[in-house]
C-alpha cells in the first residue's frame, strides 16, 4: 500500500460520527481522535480531547470509521476471466473448474508481473479504505509457483495464506490423492515458512472432507493457522471440519445446514461472508441474519479473485450485505472491520479504541450508513494506516464543515 508522510501526533477533530467499535456502543458524535506514533491514544467527544498535538485535521462533520479489514482475497494471479463472466451473465453456471484457466496464466507470468498485479489491486483496495488485507496463493499449484506466489503476497501483507489446495491442477487429473500428498508434503514444507495460514477449498469439484482434514492437519503440524472455503456452492463437511479443528474462519458459508449454524455458534470460528462472489456468479446470497441471530460472529470480505468476485471494494460488499443479506448498516460495518480482525485473530486492527493501530477512513458523508445508502459512490475520501495518510505527500487539513 502507498505510504504517505506521518507525524508523531495527530488530532482529527470535527468528526460528525466516529465509529470506534469499542464497548459502550462504539459510536461517538461531534468527536475527535488522537494518534501518537501510529497508535490511537484517545477517541471520544471532541470537547474532552487532549491538546498539544503536532498536526490537526478538521473533518468538517464527516464520519470516521476504522479501516476495513479484508480477511479473504486471492490477489496473486495473472490475466482475467472477463469472457467467463460475460458468458455467466448470459446464463452459464459457475464451477470450481474455472480456477484452472487462471492457473495457466499465473504459471506463465513473471514474478514482476505477479507483483505488479498485486500492487495494483492492493493500491485499489487501499484507496477504497482497506488497511489490512489477507492474501492467498492458489493459482500456482506447483511447489515453485506456490512458493513464489506467497513471496509476492508477503511483499504486501503479513496475512499470507497457503492455498495449494485450491483445485486439483490439470496434470494431476484423476490423481487427486497424489496431489493431496504433494500439498501436505513437499509443497507445504516449501510454503510454510512464507505463510501464516493454510486454507482448503472444501467443495464438490475441489477437495472432499477427508482430503481437507488431512491437509489442515499437516498445516497445524507446521504451525499454520487454519481457514476453510466451505459451503460456497453447496452444503458439505467444510464448516464442521473448520469448527472442530478450531479454524479462525469458515469462508463463503452460503449453503449451511442447521447443524452447521449450531456448530459455528458454539465454536470460535468466524463465518466470513463474501457477497461479491454471489453478485458475480449471480447466486443466492448467504443469510447473514440467520447466522447473527444464532450468535455467530460474522465477517465480511471481498474474496477478490479473477473468477468469482473481481472486486477489492469493501464499501460495495457492505452495500450488498445490507441490501441482500439482511444485515443492518451497523452490523455490516462491524463485520467489515472488527469481524475481519476476529477472522484474522488480530486485536490491533478493526477498532479505534486506545491501543489500536491508527487505521481509519474519513468518509465524504455525515454518517457511515451512507456506505450502504449511497452504493457505488466513492465516499472514502482519506485513509490513514498506522497514523500515516495513504497517497499524500503530507497531511493536509481540509477546511469547512459541509456535513452537519
Ligand atoms: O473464493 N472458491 C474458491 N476460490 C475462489 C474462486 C476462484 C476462481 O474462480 O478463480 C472463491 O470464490
Ligand atoms: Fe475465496
Amino acid at each position: 500500500m502507498i505510504e504517505g508522510a506521518g507525524v508523531a501526533s495527530l488530532l482529527v477533530e470535527g468528526i460528525g460520527v466516529l465509529v470506534t467499535n469499542g464497548p459502550e456502543g462504539g459510536v461517538a458524535r461531534d468527536a475527535a481522535l488522537v494518534v501518537e506514533d501510529g497508535v490511537v491514544v484517545w477517541a471520544g467527544e471532541r470537547r474532552g480531547a487532549p491538546q498539544g498535538v503536532e498536526e490537526r485535521v478538521e473533518a468538517g462533520g464527516r464520519a470516521v470509521v476504522p479501516g476495513f479489514v479484508d480477511s479473504h482475497a486471492h490477489l496473486v494471479f495473472a490475466g482475467d476471466r472477463a469472457e467467463e463472466f460475460a458468458a455467466r451473465m448470459a446464463g452459464r453456471a459457475y464451477s470450481a473448474g474455472g480456477i484452472r484457466t487462471t492457473v495457466g496464466a499465473t504459471r506463465a507470468a513473471t514474478d514482476e508481473e505477479l507483483a505488479g498485479n498485486v500492487g495494483r489491486l492492493a493500491g485499489e483496495a487501499g484507496r477504497a479504505g482497506t488497511t489490512t488485507i489477507e492474501c492467498k496463493s492458489g493459482y500456482g499449484l506447483t511447489v515453485a509457483d506456490e512458493v513464489r506466489s506467497l513471496r509476492v503476497a508477503r511483499g504486501f501483507t503479513e496475512e499470507v495464506t497457503f492455498l495449494g489446495a485450491h483445485v486439483v491442477p490439470p496434470e494431476y487429473a484423476g490423481r487427486a490423492d497424489e496431489y493431496v500428498d504433494l500439498v501436505r508434503g513437499e509443497m507445504l514444507d516449501a510454503c510454510a515458512p512464507h505463510a501464516k495460514w493454510i486454507d482448503v477449498f472444501c467443495e464438490r469439484g475441489a477437495f472432499d472432507g477427508e482430503q481437507t482434514r488431512a491437509i489442515l492437519e499437516a498445516g497445524v503440524a507446521r504451525g499454520l493457522g487454519l481457514r476453510v472455503h466451505a459451503g460456497q456452492l453447496g452444503e458439505g463437511p467444510g464448516v464442521r471440519i473448520a469448527v472442530e479443528m478450531g479454524a479462525a474462519s469458515a469462508d463463503h458459508v452460503t449453503h449451511l445446514t442447521d447443524a452447521d449454524v449450531d456448530a459455528l455458534a458454539s465454536g470460535d470460528t468466524v463465518a466470513t461472508l463474501l457477497p461479491g462472489a454471489e453478485f458475480s456468479t449471480r447466486s443466492p446470497y448467504p443469510d447473514a441474519r440467520r447466522l447473527i441471530d444464532a450468535g455467530v460472529t460474522v465477517a465480511l470480505a471481498s474474496d477478490c479473485n479473477p473468477g468469482s468476485s473481481y472486486t477489492t471494494n469493501m464499501p460495495f460488499c457492505i452495500a450488498l450485505a445490507v441490501r441482500e443479506m439482511r444485515m443492518t448498516p451497523e452490523e455490516a460495518l462491524w463485520a467489515a472491520t472488527m469481524g475481519g480482525a476476529r477472522a484474522l485473530r488480530r486485536t490491533d486492527v478493526g477498532h479505534l479504541t486506545p491501543g489500536a493501530r491508527a487505521d481509519f477512513v474519513m468518509l465524504d458523508a455525515p454518517s457511515p450508513v451512507h456506505l450502504a445508502y449511497r452504493p457505488g459512490v466513492p465516499l472514502v475520501s482519506r485513509v490513514w494506516r498506522a497514523g500515516r495518510e495513504l497517497g499524500r505527500e503530507s497531511p493536509v487539513s481540509r477546511r469547512g464543515r459541509e456535513f452537519g
